[in-house]
Parts: structure tokens; sequence; C-alpha cells
């Protein structure tokens, strides 16, 4: 079992996923810390209704939250075995990063490295997908360094979008295939499956 600490600045359907997974036994992964830089979310609704200790986070100083350098602290007393970005839309301090270094993940909602960057999150991505009549999308779950969706990739899905007719329907079938490719390689983890070489990541069956 590992522990994690998941940020979320929006509805937290992929937190729910995780959550769902973790309670039906399919995901040996304890959510320990809920992190958000917004003081009312969606993700921040999971948590409470599932008494996950919820925490709001602030670069500048701000009631009722703390610090990025309070946070490394908590994590190192919970015991934090994984940082997942869930649809986090801020960007992590470079020290956070780099004294967790491949111990934080993100997910994309499209196949990196095309498709990211700043300004490259939600309907963005999927709008610009759309507007080059791309035939497949995907996901992607990746390291996070301290550079906007750059860190080496971990693992993609592929969507078939080639009779999509709108950035909705593509969000949408994106959104499926994010719900099963991050537990997944969170269980990778887990397991100790995630094999970080000097030249590539792999993840073993
Ligand atoms: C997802 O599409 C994820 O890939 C992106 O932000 C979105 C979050 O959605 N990074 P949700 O809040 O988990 O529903």
């Amino acid at each position: 079992m590992i522990n994690l600490a998941v940020f979320a600045s929006g509805k937290g359907s992929n937190l729910n996923s995780i959550l769902q997974k973790s309670f039906s036994g399919n995901l040996n992964a304890k959510v320990e810390i809920v992190i958000s830089n917004r003081t009312q979310c969606g993700a921040f609704e999971l948590a409470d209704r599932y008494g996950i200790k919820k925490i709001t986070v602030s670069d500048s100083e701000k009631e009722g939250a703390i610090s990025y350098s309070e946070l490394e602290v908590l994590f190192t007393e919970r015991e934090i075995d994984l940082i997942v970005l869930a649809g986090y839309l801020k960007k992590l301090p470079e020290s956070l990063v780099n004294n967790f270094k491949n111990k934080v993940i993100n997910i994309h909602p499209a196949l990196l490295p095309s498709f990211g960057g700043k300004g490259m999150y939600g309907m963005n991505v999927h709008t610009a997908v759309f507007s080059k009549s791309c035939q497949v999308s995907g996901a992607t779950v990746h390291f996070v360094d301290n550079i906007y969706d750059n860190g080496k990739i971990i693992a993609q899905r592929c969507v078939d979008i080639s009779d999509a007719e709108s950035p909705e329907e593509i969000a949408q079938r994106v959104l499926e295939v994010e719900h099963e490719l991050l537990p997944y390689v969170i269980q990778k983890f887990s397991d100790n499956k995630v094999i970080i070489g000097s030249d590539r990541v792999r993840v073993l069956n």
C-alpha cells in the first residue's frame, strides 16, 4: 500500500476514480491528502465526503492556506510515497519538484509531447486537437519536472476520435480513458513496476 497526495483544482473526477478503485480493493493506494489552490472545488467535496484531509495551498499569503514549503514538511510527516496531479492548474515550485524527484506524476488529456505546455489545459487541449483534425487523441501520465508537460512519459492510452463531432465529445472520450489510466499507473508504482532507466521509463507487466 502506498500513500498518495493528490492535487486537484477542478471537479475531481480523476480523484474520484482513484478513490473508488481504492475503496473497492482494486488499487493498493490510499489518498492521505487532497490539495488544491482553491478553497472550494469538486475535489474538496470528495475529500469531505470521504473524510480525507484537505489542504489549500498558496504561493502568496492567503488566509486558510499553507505554503508549498509547509506542504513539503507534511508530505514527509505523512509518509507520502507518490504525489499525483489530477487536474491541478498551478505550476509546482521548483524546490518541491526537485525534492520529490520522480515522485510527482501528472495526467494530461492528450498524447504528449503534442498538445502540451503552458495554456494547454482543459478544453483548450481538446479544441486544438479537434481543429487539427486529429484522428486519435488520448491520455498521458508523465513525471513532472520544472517545465509544463515535459517530464518523461510513463504510460499513454489512445482514443479513436475519427468520428468525433466536437471538442466536447473528444473531452468525454479522453476522460473515460483517464479514469482507467491514472489508477493503472498508480498501481504500477505500488507494485514497484515503474522502472526509471537512464534512457527511458519502463512499466513492467
Ligand atoms: C483532466 O482532463 C486531466 O487530464 C487534466 O485536468 C482534467 C481534470 O479533470 N489535467 P477532473 O477534475 O479530474 O475531472
